[in-house]
């Protein structure tokens, strides 16, 4: 997994007008997800696939990628929410 806790890797994914955030981490174990040149993404930890939209296509994993929260600002800036859980909320501005 990419994620020590502080660092949390995502997938801005744009599709024609829309846009919305995965994120990388399998909802198996915790591995980080590739993402694969048909749009799909791919977990080598033990072989977990998911669609396009993030949705489970291959076990073990059940659950599908989580979707984040994002927004554009008034500069079309892409914002993306990050909830830890501890509660607190951070905002990471992706370059649009
Ligand atoms: S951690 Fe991704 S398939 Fe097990």
């Amino acid at each position: 997994m990419e994620s020590d806790g502080v660092t949390t890797l995502i997938f801005v994914v744009r599709r024609e007008k829309k846009v919305f955030a995965l994120s990388s981490v399998c909802t198996h174990k915790g591995c980080k997800v590739r993402a694969q040149d048909d749009g799909s993404y791919h977990c080598k930890c033990h072989g977990s696939t998911f669609d396009r939209e993030g949705k489970v296509t291959k076990r073990p994993a059940k659950r599908d990628l989580p979707r984040l929260g994002v927004a554009l600002d008034e500069r079309s800036h892409v914002l993306v929410r990050i909830e830890r859980k501890a509660g607190r909320r951070h905002r990471r501005h992706v370059p649009g």
